[in-house]
């Protein structure tokens, strides 16, 4: 089962509050008949947009599952201004409230888990322990951010200071927030993004990525049964479009975005280029993940920890590894189990419990992905790849596993999202060197260790290479409240989501001093 019965002692931190596996097997008999319904519904033929009606078609066999209406940015002047009427009211709202908010939040989403499990799956091409794993980290992050506001943002922080006079530290929302999320998280970072500006205090503009527009809107309705004001959050539908225009309204607070590392620096030039106040950034983007397996690895344990990380969620996590570097002596081992796996991995329809790896998101990513691995088909450096299911839906965008051998860490100059794993091999002595050629790359986000020797741990944790580390063990799947989430260089700005230094970046500080 998906659902981490086993480890109770993860309960609180994964926001599970299933009692036993009679309530699990309830919920998996309610997500089957919500899929049942919405399967009825296939059969539609693809239809071009019309208007400003976006219709939204499913990554798993094309078929349009909803429509939602793009945002016009005529009217985005307007929304702003609505908007920075909300956050008057909101921001002097007291903390607990705007907190209470976030728990029913996290209660609905409980509630309602069939239809958002089920939305999860057909509208991101999810696999239900994928999907189930998102809507966890959605619980959490609801409240993660609550309990952290209660804490921190409700009294301020005395200051110390002389005889006869007081200093508060307080944290105030900065203003109207403009969040902008990806695809590939679209419940969990969609919602993590604006529920942290809210509790904060500000008004929320948030602009969802364009493939999975649906499930933004379910959150955004949740979010207003929660009590959060319709002036106060506000969902602009539609492409990179809107998004930049939503940049560059004057007068927005601050921009939470998470995406690719191109759109965080052109979002970063363009509110430089601005007049008036200085909007803050936050960018959450890629990285070139590496994973470093020298010879005393446990090479079981390794391709276990290869295959999860690299192809689970076909490889569309941010943190996924890249670049596996395995030491010479151990190399050909290593590979010969890896290829094993990856023949073994399963590339189906999502809905299928069976599935290891579902569809790539659109029709776009599948084709940057297969002319890359055209291209390394062509110089030789293709080492092995899986297979699709004959039975996988034709008009989905699926995608075997493939494994590509490079002569250097150098020749892996970008992010590559999807279900392809590059290798290396390195010579001990050349260890140091490799760590340079990483470093180099610019890139921090996530990175692998699989070595039994603590001095190869520490050389490799001691430089500044990822912003998360995992050893002996996979590297996705970080969880709120223990492991905060977040790169640096070309990878983000920080502060890591669902970490205790969240909040206060979607915050203006005010000191004030009392005479006595
Ligand atoms: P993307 O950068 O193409 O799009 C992200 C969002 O930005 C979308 O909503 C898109 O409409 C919007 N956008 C596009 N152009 C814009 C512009 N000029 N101005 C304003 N907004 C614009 O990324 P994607 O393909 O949706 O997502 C995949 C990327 O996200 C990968 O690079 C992945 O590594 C990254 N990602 C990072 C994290 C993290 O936490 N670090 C998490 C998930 C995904
Ligand atoms: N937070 C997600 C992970 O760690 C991206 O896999």
């Amino acid at each position: 089962l998906p659902c981490d019965l086993h480890a109770p002692d993860r309960k609180t931190a994964q926001g599970l509050e299933f009692g036993d596996r009679k309530s699990v097997t309830v919920l998996l008999r309610r997500i089957g008949e919500t899929r049942s319904a919405l399967q009825s519904a296939r059969g539609h033929k693809r239809t071009p947009r019309t208007g400003d009606v976006l219709l939204v078609s499913s990554p798993i066999d094309g078929t349009i599952i909803g429509e939602v209406n793009e945002a016009q940015r005529d009217l985005l002047p307007d929304i702003l201004r609505v908007a920075k009427e909300g956050f008057r009211v909101w921001s002097r709202t007291p903390v607990r409230e705007r907190a209470a908010c976030l728990d029913r939040c996290a209660a609905r989403l409980v509630a309602e888990a069939p239809e958002i499990l089920c939305l999860l799956q057909k509208e991101a091409g999810k696999t239900l322990e994928d999907a189930v794993g998102e809507w966890r980290e959605a619980i959490d992050f609801c409240r993660y951010y609550a309990a952290e506001a209660r804490h921190h943002l409700s009294d301020g922080v005395f200051m110390p200071g002389p005889t006869g006079e007081q200093n508060q530290l307080r944290k105030l929302g900065r203003g109207v927030f403009v969040c902008i999320s990806p695809w590939n998280f679209p419940l969990s970072i969609f919602l993590g993004q604006v529920a942290a500006a809210l509790v904060a205090g500000n008004s929320v503009l948030a602009k969802p990525a364009e493939q999975t527009p649906l499930i933004a809107a379910k959150i955004v309705a949740l979010l207003h049964d929660c009590g959060v004001p319709a002036s106060v959050l506000h969902v602009l539908q539609g492409d990179g479009k809107i998004g930049e225009a939503l940049v560059a309204l004057p007068d927005i607070a601050g921009v939470a975005f998470t995406g690719s590392s191109a759109v965080a620096s052109h979002i970063n030039r363009a509110l430089a280029a601005k007049q008036g106040p200085i909007a803050c950034l936050i960018a959450e983007t890629g990285g070139i993940n590496a994973m470093i397996v020298d010879a005393t690895a446990q090479l079981e344990q390794v391709c276990d920890d290869v295959l999860t990380s690299a192809f689970r969620s076909a490889g569309q996590r941010c943190s996924s590894l890249r670049l596996l570097c395995l030491q010479e002596e151990i190399a050909d081992d290593a590979l010969s189990l890896i290829r094993g796996g990856v023949e073994e991995l399963s590339v189906d329809d999502p809905l299928d419990l069976g599935t290891d790896i579902g569809p790539i998101i659109d029709a776009s990513a599948h084709r940057t992905l297969t002319d890359h691995i055209e291209m390394m088909r062509r110089e030789k450096r293709l080492l092995c790849h899986g297979k699709v299911s004959a039975g996988a839906p034709k008009a989905g965008f699926y995608l075997a596993p493939h494994i590509i051998e490079l002569k250097r860490a150098e020749d892996l100059d970008r992010e590559v999202f999807g279900p392809i794993l590059h290798v290396v091999r390195y010579k001990n002595e050349d260890l140091s060197k490799l760590l340079d050629e990483l470093e180099d790359k610019g890139y921090g986000l996530t990175m692998g260790i699989h070595s039994r020797i603590n001095a190869t741990i520490e050389q490799i944790c001691a430089r500044r290479l990822a912003g998360n580390v995992y050893i002996n063990r996979n590297m996705i799947g970080a969880v709120v409240g223990t492991q905060p989430f977040g790169g640096f260089g070309l990878s983000g700005t920080g502060p890591k989501a669902g970490g205790p230094s969240y909040l206060d970046r979607f915050c203006v500080e005010t000191i004030v001093t009392t005479n006595m």
